[in-house]
């Protein structure tokens, strides 16, 4: 059975306060999706890294409108809304995967990897993904909203929709974690990186060094167009350069990655 503490956010709040991330944290027992209510926030004025969490989504979404599968009151699904300069736009997906990485490190003592552009995963099956939105008018950039669904004490086999592809803390530790420490950990390390990316650091090397994605053969899907090749090199933008068994190289922006075992 599925325990279900729910989260301490004044403590959360309590031990945040100083950074940006976390500025200011909204707490919802039941919304459709925090990336709606994060944009809503951002469209009023909301400050840069407010945080919306929620225990339950009705409509939570991952990327290509796929459906985001997270039972109430046993994981961690929030939003950062983050007002960067166009240049640091590709360091916010890897800021919350390489945050999402120290947080199961530090929970689990494992290491989790990265698949391109924005899965955590551990031993092949996902314990987190990302969502980045951004909200451009013309040329510029008005906010970037980065939703993170993070699987902490979902028990997969009780979720035949996601038993064969999904884990989570629990079942990587055979422990439930304090939800609200997990909380408090990811919001931390995303204040940190989010320092860095502010400071002008790239976040390209840490990242890509978690990256499972690199000298494996793979294919990559983007709606009808497939790619095969080996994962070589990614750039300062988070792009996937991709070397085909012909020699040639194509640089891959947006898509669907299957590694081939
Ligand atoms: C993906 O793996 O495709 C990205 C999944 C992102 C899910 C999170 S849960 C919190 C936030 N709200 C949403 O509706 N989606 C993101």
């Amino acid at each position: 059975m599925d325990t279900i503490v729910p989260l301490n956010i004044d403590g959360v709040r309590k031990a945040l306060s100083g950074g940006i991330v976390g500025s200011a944290v909204h707490y919802h027992a039941l919304l459709p999706s925090t990336m709606d209510e994060a944009r809503r926030l951002a469209l009023d004025g909301a400050p840069d890294g407010t945080v919306v969490i929620a225990e339950e989504q009705t409509k939570g979404r991952g990327r290509f409108s796929r459906v985001w599968v997270s039972p109430p009151g046993l994981n961690l699904a929030l939003s950062v809304l983050l007002r960067p300069e166009i240049p640091q736009l590709p360091y916010i997906n890897m800021a919350a995967a390489l945050a999402v990485c120290d947080v199961v490190h530090e929970l689990t003592d494992l290491s989790a990897s990265i698949k391109w552009p924005n899965d955590v995963r551990i031993g092949g099956r996902k314990l987190s993904g990302i969502l980045v939105e951004t909200d451009m008018v013309g040329r510029q950039l008005n906010h970037a909203v980065v939703g993170i669904g993070m699987n902490v004490n979902l028990d997969p086999s009780q979720h035949p929709e996601i038993a064969e592809i999904a884990t989570s803390i629990l079942a990587e530790s055979g422990r439930e974690a304090n939800r609200s420490e997990a909380l408090r950990l990811l919001l931390g390390h995303l204040d940190r990186y989010h320092a860095e990316i502010r400071g002008g650091a790239s976040l390209r090397e840490p990242w890509a060094a978690k990256l499972e994605t690199l000298s494996m053969t793979i294919q990559v899907r983007w709606g009808d167009d497939v790619i095969e090749g080996t994962g070589e090199s990614v750039d300062e933008q988070g792009n996937l350069m991709v070397r085909k068994a012909d020699g040639s190289s194509v640089t891959v922006v947006a898509g669907e990655v299957t590694l081939q075992v």
